[in-house]
């Protein structure tokens, strides 16, 4: 059954973006629209993220003006709500919002197109999978049938594209909800991995980006031996006509120097790590449980920048977190400066039901403490960000355009042959610089004549 409109708006991390990504190409092989207004819509979908209160805030307004309109003019609007707070909430969302019609969980996506068509019919459904702590065994197999059906041309980029090596997360940082919305960590079979990276690659993306929520812990039997990242990367990288290999997000724990060695030896491996910190202090990364101390990702540091050279970093931070003091605090700061990151994102911490740290933890920062030292971390950031980008000015480095920038086009310029465009290095450094639109899609070298703490800027070399 087909022919609907469907308006599908996504909140939340690349995970949720490249689930979006797959369910709109099984929408459209159902024969759907998907359409960018909302008013205009039959369906309306909503892939949501419960990693902080503020993320699930917004859906419930939006939920929450839907199923008004539903009540007074569209009686038989559809709205579905998957994704990460789907999957915590199940029927408790239903009962809040009685209008909506469809509430299904990240690992039980490929349904939705059936429910999509069930709702149509009048019949609601909620599709989650068992709370975590009830379902002790994971899946055998990782729920991969969007994935294999992806259409290769079909990807927002047409130069880029994300593949998804391993699902869900064990590791059960006190804070997170993670594990409990996306369930146990599991690796695809490297084989179908392959064939999907080919399958884009093939159909003209030169850049993968391998996602993972602790990627670089990715391992799985298959043949008789054991497939860890590194040998990952290595079956990757020769596939014909890949010219860029990425991989996020990485955890510091078993980051380990075969993939170091893999991203120096391999030639389109690029040379950069998002390894989140998430605190400087031994105290608060104990209370957090991630397992390793100051001095182990001090190390990991100082290992990545000596086998890989030129190999760029980035980080997450949270401030606030229970108990945190100002040492504490001084501690994350320092070790941003130590690490020389090329940016990180600093975020508040916010309370997660279900988590370990909400139930034994008091969240004993102020807001208004927590905003400082975000702040505090942001400056810092700042600071050591411009450092590292204006490192680069006087290089050439290899740019894959993206397209005009914001500003661009915001302000189109007339002029022929110089519009402002934005690419990326491998490096992931965001560079802004003037030429050609028709650029989009393909790699040039740009000179860097200039920095910000979040930007290059260059000129194109002929
Ligand atoms: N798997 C990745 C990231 C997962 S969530 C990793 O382990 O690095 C992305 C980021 O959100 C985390 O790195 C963390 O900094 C932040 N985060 C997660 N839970 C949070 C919470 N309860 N409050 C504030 N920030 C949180
Ligand atoms: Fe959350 Fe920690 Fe897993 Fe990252 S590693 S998703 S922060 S539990
Ligand atoms: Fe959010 Fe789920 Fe990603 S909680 S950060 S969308 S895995």
């Amino acid at each position: 059954m087909g022919g609907m409109k469907v308006y599908l708006e996504t909140l939340g991390c690349q995970m949720n973006k490249l689930d979006s990504e797959l369910l709109a190409g099984a929408l459209r092989a159902d024969g759907h629209e998907i359409i960018a207004d909302r008013t205009a819509a039959d369906a309306v979908v909503y892939n949501t993220c419960s990693v902080r209160r503020h993320a699930e805030d917004k859906v419930h307004s939006r939920i929450g003006a839907d199923a008004k309109r539903k009540r007074h003019h569209r009686p038989r609007l559809i709205i579905a709500v998957i994704g990460c707070m789907a999957q915590r909430l199940g029927a408790a969302l239903r009962r809040r919002y009685p209008e909506v019609d469809v509430v299904c969980g990240p690992s039980r996506l490929g349904e939705l197109p059936a429910l999509l068509a069930a709702a149509a019919g009048g019949e609601a459904a909620i599709a989650v999978a068992p709370e975590r702590r009830d379902a002790p065994q994971p899946p055998a197999e990782p729920p991969d049938a969007l994935d294999l059906a992806r259409d290769p041309t079909a990807t927002p980029n047409a130069a880029q594209a994300y593949v998804r090596v391993a699902r869900g997360c064990d590791n059960f940082c006190t804070y997170c909800i993670v594990p409990y919305v996306r369930g146990p960590e599991v690796s695809r079979d490297p084989a179908r991995i392959a064939e999907e990276v080919r399958r884009l690659v093939d159909a003209g993306r030169s850049e993968i980006t391998l996602l993972g929520q602790t990627v670089n812990r990715y391992r799985r039997r298959a043949d008789g031996r054991l497939v860890r990242f590194s040998d990952l990367l290595a079956r990757l990288s020769p596939i014909d006509g890949l010219r860029r290999l990425r991989f996020v997000t990485s955890h510091p724990l078993e980051f380990t120097d075969d993939i170091l060695e893999a991203m120096r030896d391999l030639p389109n491996v690029c040379e950069y790590v998002h390894c989140p910190a998430q605190s400087g202090s031994d105290a608060v990364l104990k209370r957090m449980n991630r397992r390793y101390t100051r001095a182990a990702y001090d190390d990991l540091v100082d290992r990545t920048r000596a086998i890989v050279p030129g190999v760029v970093l980035a980080g997450d931070f949270i401030v606030g977190f229970p108990g945190e003091t100002e040492d504490d605090h001084a501690a994350s700061a320092d070790l941003i400066r130590r690490s020389g990151y090329k940016n990180s994102f600093v975020f508040k911490y916010s309370p997660r039901d279900g988590t370990a740290a909400a139930r034994t933890l008091t969240d004993d920062v102020p807001e208004a403490v927590k905003r400082r030292r975000n702040n505090e971390l942001l400056a810092v950031q700042a600071e050591t960000g411009l450092a590292h980008h204006e490192h680069h000015v006087g290089q050439t480095l290899e740019v894959l355009v993206e397209g005009p920038s914001a500003r661009a086009a915001r302000r189109p310029d007339t002029a022929p042959g110089a519009t402002q465009l934005t690419g990326r290095t491998r490096g992931d450094h965001i560079v802004v610089f003037d030429a050609d639109a028709s650029l989009a899609g393909r790699y040039v070298d740009v000179q860097i004549t200039g920095a910000t703490a979040l930007t290059l800027f260059g000129q194109l070399r002929q």
